[in-house]
């Protein structure tokens, strides 16, 4: 698959090599171009890297691997998104990590879709710490990946995607369920940040 990785952070650079490592065809795009090179250079296996609009418009999937703040400067760079499967991998924090700065009546998901209407937004990712992006780092474990949107198809890729670097994808129903998501991403960063078990945690829904 066709995928833009915005940014060139650490989510961006985790997602670059293991996606690029399934053979997906990676392009990242960044406000910095030659850092979103540099970093295509570090991936290698073909992955390009350029501005923000030149990587969207190659790519059928954009993922937005910045932080939820940075969106809409970054969507607005994106240029045309109509049609693109957006996906958003957020957890819209407080500067000290310790507090979503929305909720309970939208997600930084929803917001996300307001920003870019053409575009079919997907959330995902967001309880996978960077640490854990690399196969060897998840040592064997299959860790599970929420992902949520009001469009099966794209819901389908995006399961795809994960699916395809190790991660058990679990349907996690509409958009709006971001709201519910974007917490538990944040219950994850306290348990790696805060209560001691270190960023290499992620939550499982199990069934009996
Ligand atoms: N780190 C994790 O373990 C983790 C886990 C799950 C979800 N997430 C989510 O993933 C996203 C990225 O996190 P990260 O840890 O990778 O962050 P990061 O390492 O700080 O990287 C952030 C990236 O966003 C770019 N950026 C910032 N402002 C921008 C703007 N206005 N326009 C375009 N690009 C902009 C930065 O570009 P410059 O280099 O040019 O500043 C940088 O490449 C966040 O939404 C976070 O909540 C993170």
């Amino acid at each position: 698959m066709k995928v833009a990785i915005i940014g060139t952070g650490n989510m961006a650079s985790g997602l670059a090599h293991t996606l690029a490592g399934a053979k997906h065809e990676v392009i990242i795009g960044s406000r910095d171009p030659a850092k979103a090179a540099a970093l295509a250079e570090k991936v290698g296996q073909g992955a390009q890297g350029g501005g923000i609009a030149a990587a969207a418009k190659l790519a059928e999937v954009v993922i937005l691997a910045i932080p939820f703040g940075a969106a809409a400067d970054a969507i607005k760079d994106a240029g045309d998104l109509a049609g693109k499967v957006l996906v958003d991998i957020s957890n819209p924090i407080s500067a000290d990590y310790k507090t979503l700065v929305i909720g309970h009546t939208t997600s930084a998901a929803e917001e996300i879709q307001a920003l870019a209407p053409e575009a079919i937004v997907v959330k995902a990712f967001n309880t996978i710490f960077a640490q854990l992006l690399p196969t060897e780092a998840r040592q064997g474990k299959t860790l599970q990946v929420f992902v949520a949107s009001d469009d099966e198809a794209a819901k389908g890729q995006v399961s795809g995607l994960a699916q395809s670097v190790g991660f058990e994808a679990v349907n996690a129903g509409s958009l709006s369920n971001s709201r519910f998501i974007e917490p538990i991403g944040e219950m994850n960063i306290h348990f790696g940040y805060f209560l001691g078990k270190g960023p290499v945690v992620a939550p499982a829904w199990v069934q009996v």
